[in-house]
């Protein structure tokens, strides 16, 4: 690996300064990235053609030069994949046919739709082609969890009431469609890795809204099988967990699952972070979005406390999660400067 920072981080080293990259870093609030939507079709038609998903990708590494690249991608390809019929309206977010009981599965599969989200890893190959030696690629997929839940209630939710109804009236039922959804993200993950990801990222948005028990049975179990399949393809692939909103279930996500470093939410207490988790495996974080939208001075102090309780272990600064479509463009420059300038001892 040459001389990535990111991957530097990932493996346990303290490095010179913080590795950062921002997540939906490529998006609306960029200029550049709302004239090629514009131009583009619908959102998963962007996703979907590969010339201009690789300039979407690359648009936050013109820009700033972060020190990873996120594919421009969404969790919610692979439920298209898998033959949903996925839309993005504007101002409702994403729309689908619910699947709402076992028998709904049936109209799923692995293989019949899946040629039409092949294009992805084009995009991979291109924007590795593209990408300086020194900056890292990310590829990612939704976890099972948080895309059953826009499988099952169809859209966004607030209360989750019919995706976690299913799980405990159901249980067996609602196990299969995590089983395929865990097919179905290996598979994903493993073309990405193939065609140049040098890491993934599995986003559990919505970890967070489960019980304890819950939270075991289709966040941990899940993503532990991930990994462990992951791991039997790719052995030197590093994996990098966000189960957004779990809180102490943080602990027994990363003893359990196999991860190799997560990604911790703007709830998350920094100095229990680092006692708790950087002390196993290398933490990313964790910026309030709202913070970065307001910007100035209080936008360094709150990085600068986040660096500081961070500093003696690996760590990669981030958002706690992702940056708002109405960010102003400079606060993202002058946190940008202040994160490059900063050093650390190197041990
Ligand atoms: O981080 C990046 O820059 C890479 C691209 C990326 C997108 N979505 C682009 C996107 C990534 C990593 C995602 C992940 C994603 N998608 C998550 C997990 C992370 C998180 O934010 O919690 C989730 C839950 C989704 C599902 C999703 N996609 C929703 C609910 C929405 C609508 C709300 C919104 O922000 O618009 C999307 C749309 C989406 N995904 C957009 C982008 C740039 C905006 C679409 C547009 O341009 O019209």
């Amino acid at each position: 690996m040459p001389n990535q920072l990111l991957m530097t981080a990932l493996q346990g080293e303290i490095t010179e300064r913080p590795p950062f990259w921002f997540m939906r870093q490529a998006g609306r609030y960029l200029p550049e990235y709302r004239d090629i939507r514009k131009k583009s079709g619908t959102f998963i038609d962007l996703c979907l053609n590969p010339k201009n998903a690789k300039q979407v990708t690359l648009q936050p590494i013109i820009r700033y030069n972060t020190d990873a690249a996120i594919l421009f991608s969404d969790i919610l390809i692979i439920p298209y994949g898998l033959g949903m019929d996925v839309r993005f309206e504007e101002g409702k977010g994403p729309i689908l046919d619910a699947v709402s009981d076992f028998d709904g599965l049936k109209a799923l599969s692995l293989t019949k739709n899946w040629t039409r989200i092949e294009t992805t890893y084009e995009t991979v190959s291109l924007v590795k082609a593209e990408l300086p030696h020194t900056t890292s690629l990310i590829g990612f997929a939704g976890s099972p969890w948080t895309v059953a839940t826009y499988m099952v209630e169809g859209q966004s939710s607030k209360d989750y009431s019919k995706v976690k109804a299913w799980a405990y009236r159901d249980p067996c039922g609602f196990s299969s469609l995590i089983e395929l959804l865990v097919e179905a993200t290996v598979k994903h993950l493993s073309e990405q890795i193939l065609a140049g990801a040098d890491v993934v990222k599995l986003f559990d948005s919505w970890a967070g809204v489960l019980s304890p028990c819950e939270f075991e049975k289709w966040v941990i179990e899940p993503t532990r099988e991930i990994c462990r399949r992951l791991k039997e393809r790719h052995p030197h692939i590093m994996i990098i967990g966000f189960p957004k909103g779990a809180g102490v279930g943080y602990k027994n996500y990363i003893d359990i699952t196999g991860i190799d470093a997560v990604s911790i939410d703007t709830s998350v207490q920094t100095k229990w972070a680092a006692q708790k988790l950087q002390s196993i495996k290398p933490v990313q974080g964790n910026l309030d979005p709202i913070s970065l939208l307001v910007g100035g001075k209080q936008m360094i102090e709150q990085a600068k406390l986040i660096c500081d309780d961070f500093q003696n272990g690996p760590f990669i600064f981030n958002l706690g999660h992702g940056i708002l479509p109405s960010t102003p463009v400079e606060n993202v420059e002058e946190l940008v400067i202040f994160l490059r300038n900063l050093s650390r001892e190197v041990r």
